[in-house]
């Protein structure tokens, strides 16, 4: 009878439906590392996880039982593909299920900056009701950037036109044909967006291209006052030209979602004017934890059950 390893949080109804499953055992076990994670994962034939757990090539050596480890979500950077293949385990993910909640945190961060919403707040709970600090910026004419035109950059691009922004966009495996039908207009390469941005968003996975895509060079290029937001992963923005474009004025905001190292609690931009944070809230939803944990355990029960 297969078995079935859960490593991380998952939503009540993804549980009910492994427990409802015919001729399939499961465990929970979360805060797995070191050898506790390395002997688990040898007792089992599949695993699921989030983003918590670290599947490290550690954790896989000698591993004989494992047959397959599903991602309740989309980026599996949390488990090193190489390890598990050469393992002969097989990797999958369930990338749609958090595709709406994510765009809707790239958005509610978007206007929280723009409305400074969170010291707004803190300054009330501080006990002042101040008014003239907190000027904000309309988002309706304004010209959003979109780095990553896939399944949350496209249902950004939907959100924001509803709010009246122009959109430019980029992604090297879109055509501007199609673009054009979502009323984006795409360029040739991220240089040739950012001097006429108001707003850039990136929603690509980090890859050794994307990594440190918005550095002090790009900064140095964006319109004055440009604002910044990340939902995707932590590493695509380089931090530290994020604070110096803060310093200087250059940039108005930055909105993040995602950070190179997580779980992160000090960061040089906390607290810092114009920035506003979440710990990594994209798909912090029961809708998403919902569809992202029922995809997992059936992609998983189907590959075990069919004897794969
Ligand atoms: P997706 O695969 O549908 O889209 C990614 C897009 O990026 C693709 O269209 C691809 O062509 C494009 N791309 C790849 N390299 C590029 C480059 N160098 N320049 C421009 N475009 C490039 O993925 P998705 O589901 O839209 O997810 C996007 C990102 O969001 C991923 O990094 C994912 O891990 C992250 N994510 C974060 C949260 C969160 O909680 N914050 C939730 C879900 C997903
Ligand atoms: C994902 O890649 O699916 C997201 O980052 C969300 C998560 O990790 O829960």
């Amino acid at each position: 009878m297969p078995s079935v390893l859960v490593l991380d949080p998952l939503s009540d109804e993804g549980l009910a439906l492994l427990e409802a499953a015919e001729g399939v055992t499961y465990e929970v076990r979360t805060g797995l590392s070191g050898d506790a994670l390395k002997k688990s994962l040898n007792e089992f034939d599949g695993a699921i996880c989030r983003s918590g757990v670290k599947i490290t090539p550690e954790s896989l050596e000698g591993n004989t039982r494992l047959k397959a480890i599903v991602r309740a979500g989309v980026g599996t950077d949390n488990i090193d593909k190489k390890a598990a293949t050469r393992a002969g385990i097989v990797v999958m993910n369930t990338p749609a299920g958090n595709t709406v909640s994510t765009a809707e945190q790239t958005i509610a961060l978007l206007l929280a900056m723009s409305r400074n919403v969170a010291p707004a707040y803190q300054s009330l709970i501080e006990g002042r009701w101040d008014r003239k600090k907190f000027m904000g910026t309309q988002v309706s004419g304004k010209t959003l950037g979109i780095v990553g035109l896939g399944r949350i950059g496209m249902a950004v691009a939907t959100r924001a036109k509803a709010l009246e922004m122009n959109l430019i966009g980029y992604d090297p495996f879109m055509s501007a044909e199609h673009a054009d039908k979502f009323g984006i207009e795409l360029v040739e390469n991220v240089a040739d967006m950012l001097p006429r941005l108001d707003y850039l968003t990136v929603h690509t996975p980090l890859t050794d291209e994307t990594r440190g895509l918005i550095g002090p060079e790009q900064v140095a290029a964006l319109k004055p006052g440009a604002r910044l937001v990340n939902c995707a992963r932590g590493g695509i923005y380089d931090e530290a030209a994020l604070v110096e474009g803060l310093k200087s004025g250059k940039l108005g905001g930055v909105a993040l979602d995602v950070f190179p190292e997580e779980p992160c609690t000090e960061n040089p931009l906390f607290g810092m004017d114009g920035v506003v944070c979440t710990p990594h809230l994209g798909a912090s939803t029961e809708e998403a934890q919902n569809q992202v944990a029922v995809e997992a355990v059936e992609l998983l029960t189907a590959y075990l059950m069919t004897g794969a």
